[in-house]
């Protein structure tokens, strides 16, 4: 099957400056003279959260956003959360054994499932604990993230923002709102002296609600959270499904290298590749402060908005060598990131891209971290994963972004 796809710019951006070059998106994600230009049918969603509002504004609120990010913060999420969370997740598929003994399942649902509580921690949502409450709360932040993605929707745009904000009145009832009260309480014991700061829990609702900026309207922690909820998962459950089949393609090719799916620097690189090829949306939009004329002579006028299509410019020959466009695991790039612009670039950067790719080049597990990519794929190659050869893999047809809607697998070592 294709596993590498051409980008077809989807009609939301038909009409509008592309721009294709690795070298072009670079100078126009990282310019001052543009804003963020993504989200705008998206703002009862994610309206002036992080990934929005630019500049001082958006310097100070990362800035208050930074500690989710620290080391120690990084390791807690990913040894205490995340590790004991993949275990408890291919534990609860044992039930879908068959009569031959073979565990099938898909591994979209099993990855978001697996994600589910680290984004849940990050964020500060209580309660994603039994699969019933696990499955409820993924079941919402696929919703909401087809609410916050609503410019890439094949479906009509405005019937899907008010079927989804009706839904998200039960993700406030359900789950956002006793959590937002717990952690109000929380603070105002801390206030009185009664909690030591350590004690409060670490993650972005404690953040917001210990740091309240009179300018914050009332649900702008409900449209942060939403960013945060959507943006951990998402992004990445669509790309181990990625990075699993080209592994599968890679073996295939390469038998020799089949003892490394238990190689975490392997894994590291593979998973690098996975989202160079394969983008968390079909472009990256900015819209330009003043007048601007960009290295090459391309003049862009004031309030005009532009598209940076970094699937193309991640295939960027010039930089990722002739092979580009194929996943090659050791594929060395000295002068930029393995992943290029997989996290964007500039100011909007990814806050979260170290809990996907771990912190530098650790790879021992013992200190540190190696991300959730590397330690997802080495717990499905444990469990001893197979694409299904009679149930091959489909793509979403809901929407324009680069991502598999079916992955039917067997775990044959569970
Ligand atoms: C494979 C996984 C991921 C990919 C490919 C990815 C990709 C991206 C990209 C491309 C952007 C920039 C968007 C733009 O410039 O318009 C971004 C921003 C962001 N991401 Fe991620 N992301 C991933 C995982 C995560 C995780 C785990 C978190 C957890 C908190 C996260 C939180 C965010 C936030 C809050 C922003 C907004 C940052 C800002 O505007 O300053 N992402 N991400």
């Amino acid at each position: 099957m294709e596993t590498i796809r051409d980008l077809i710019p989807p009609p939301h951006i038909q009409g509008i400056k592309h721009f294709v070059d690795y070298a072009l998106v670079d100078e126009i994600l990282r310019s001052k003279n543009f804003r963020q230009g993504s989200h705008q049918e998206s703002q009862p969603f994610f309206g002036d959260s992080l990934l929005t509002i630019d500049h001082d504004v958006h310097f100070e609120r990362r800035r208050l956003q930074a500690p989710l990010f620290r080391k120690e913060a990084l390791e807690y999420y990913e040894h205490k959360e995340l590790l004991p969370l993949i275990d408890k997740a291919l534990e609860e598929c044992k039930e879908n054994r068959d009569e031959t003994g073979i565990v099938r399942t898909d591994l979209c649902a099993l990855v978001r499932t697996m994600l589910a509580r680290i984004s849940a921690v990050t964020t500060g949502i209580d309660d994603v604990d039994t699969p019933e409450r696990t499955d409820a709360f993924r079941t919402y932040i696929e919703q909401l993230g087809t609410g916050a993605t609503v410019e890439w929707s094949t479906e009509d745009h405005s019937e899907v923002i008010s079927r989804i904000l009706k839904i998200r009145e039960g993700f406030v009832q359900e789950f956002y709102g006793p959590s937002v009260e717990r952690r109000k309480k929380l603070i105002e014991q801390f206030r009185n002296g009664d909690l030591s700061e350590d004690e409060l829990p670490r993650d972005l609702l404690t953040l917001m609600y210990l740091h309240w900026n009179e300018e914050w309207d009332e649900e702008l922690p409900l449209r942060e959270a939403t960013l945060y909820l959507v943006a951990s998962s998402q992004t990445t459950t669509h790309a181990v499904p990625h990075m699993m089949i080209h592994l599968h393609e890679w073996f295939e090719e390469h038998p020799e290298d089949f003892e490394k799916r238990f190689d975490r620097d392997f894994l590291k690189q593979a998973g690098h590749e996975a989202i160079r090829l394969h983008l968390p949306s079909p472009a990256l939009l900015r819209i330009a402060l003043e007048d601007v004329t960009l290295s090459n002579g391309t003049t862009i006028k004031k309030d005009e908005r532009v598209a940076c299509l970094f699937t193309p410019a991640n295939r960027d020959k010039t930089v990722f060598g002739d092979n580009a466009r194929s996943f090659n695991p050791y594929r060395e790039t000295p002068n930029v990131k393995p992943w290029g612009f997989a996290f964007g670039g500039g100011e909007h950067t990814c806050i979260g891209r170290t809990l996907v790719t771990g912190l530098s080049a650790r790879t021992d597990n013992d200190e540190g971290t190696d991300g959730t990519l590397v330690n997802i794929a080495a717990a499905l190659y444990k469990a001893g994963i197979e694409i299904d050869p009679l149930d091959l893999p489909t793509y979403t047809e809901l929407s324009h972004h680069d991502a598999y809607g079916r992955f039917p697998i067997l775990l044959t070592n569970l």
